[in-house]
């Protein structure tokens, strides 16, 4: 295949507007380390060459914390060797923030202006790892509080999934080359049946965090309605926009359609009633905890949810090793989840979880 030529972006220049801008290391930036000296970036076009940078160039990336603006940055590194290939600060300034490299964001306000509240900086940033410098970790409620109360108005259409969770089954909602003309929910019904977990029928599926709710339609359509007669197929949801989606996308594919809002995390079913439970891509949004060294060492939580989360590492047996840094993220929210599953499901019961990026 031929290489797509890069588009050719001017470098930015640094005029008096731009210098009073604020800087914003983008998140989730993933560096690798080549030497004691030595870091290297991937510029978001990936025919560009890797951006390398030395110590100093690092200190800047980090000082782009959306406290600092571009001024400060020329006058501290630009005359400064970033890297080993020999440009000032100056020359990583005028490309970092092009669409090529997206390395940073300069602004007035944090990047994001989606219409929503959550704008992604905060959504991905403050919540799940207080990225952004703000003091203290607000993941602990934060996550299921967004869901509940401030995803009113998402349901409305495809923005919410088109830009924030951008999911790998929403990529694929319509049929596609890449998955031999199928969606993925047809792609997924028919691996089900491939692993004969449709013989015998499943009588109840749950589907957790359904999102818009394709998967469900998709799921559907790929099975004749004399097959769909006998199942219930049940999605459950925090998020009520999402859910009504769901339980409309669940009748068209011809479900019967029933949805109950509750948290994966709780599920509000009798033990050993579930034949097979559908969950894609949801155990990142569950509840994290930021647990501290102390706590760790000595087992012992200074809240009731730390206390639950060390317990699940005792019980897993999760080495803690040497080094155990200041502070720990454990995905407390899926733990409980998984534990949820064993108790719903019916023995000989088949869950079906997926996860690109946070959780596995
Ligand atoms: C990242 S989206 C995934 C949506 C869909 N499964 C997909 O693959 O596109 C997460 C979904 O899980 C829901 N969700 C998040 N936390 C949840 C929880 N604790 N319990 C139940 N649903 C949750 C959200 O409302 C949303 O529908």
């Amino acid at each position: 295949m031929m290489k797509p030529a890069v588009a050719v972006h001017e470098p930015l220049r640094l005029t008096e507007e731009t210098l009073s801008l604020l800087t914003w290391r983008i998140p989730d930036l993933v560096a690798y380390q080549h030497n004691h000296d030595e870091w290297w970036f991937a510029p978001l076009d990936d025919n560009l060459p890797i951006v390398r940078l030395n110590r100093t160039g690092l200190d800047m990336l980090q000082a782009m914390n959306g406290h600092t603006t571009v001024g400060a940055l020329v006058k501290k590194y630009g005359a400064t060797i970033c890297g080993p290939d020999g440009q000032p600060g100056q020359w990583h300034l005028e490309h970092w923030a092009l669409p090529t490299y997206s390395l940073c964001y300069y602004g007035t306000e944090p990047p994001g202006g989606h219409r929503h509240k959550a704008k992604w900086d905060l959504l991905l940033q403050q919540v799940r790892e207080g990225w952004s410098g703000n003091e203290g970790f607000e993941g602990e409620s934060h996550l299921e509080d967004f869901h509940q109360h401030e995803l009113t108005d998402s349901g409305k259409d495809d923005g919410h999934f088109d830009l924030i969770e951008t999911t790998v089954s929403h990529l694929f909602r319509e049929p596609n080359d890449a998955l031999n003309g199928l969606t993925y929910g047809r792609l997924l019904m028919k691996q089900l049946r491939k692993l004969g977990w449709f013989t015998p029928k499943p009588r109840v599926i749950v589907e957790v965090g359904g999102g818009l709710g394709y998967l469900a339609r998709e799921l559907g359509k790929e099975l004749l309605p004399f097959e769909k007669q006998t199942i219930r197929y049940i999605s459950l949801d925090i998020t009520q926009p999402f859910l009504t989606l769901q339980v409309t996308r669940a009748k068209a594919g011809g479900w019967g359609g029933i949805g109950t809002r509750a948290n994966g995390e709780w599920l509000p079913f009798k033990n050993n009633s579930v034949d097979l439970v559908i969950d894609n891509e949801n155990m990142a949004d569950m509840t994290p905890v930021k647990l501290i060294r102390e706590e760790l060492l000595t087992g012992a939580g200074t809240t009731p949810q730390h206390q639950e989360a060390l317990d699940w590492i005792r019980r897993v047996r999760l080495p803690i090793g040497q080094n155990v840094p200041e502070n720990v993220i454990f995905n407390l929210g899926p733990f409980r989840f998984v534990a949820e599953l064993w108790r719903v499901l019916k023995p000989g019961g088949l869950r079906s979880r997926s996860c690109f990026g946070g959780v596995g």
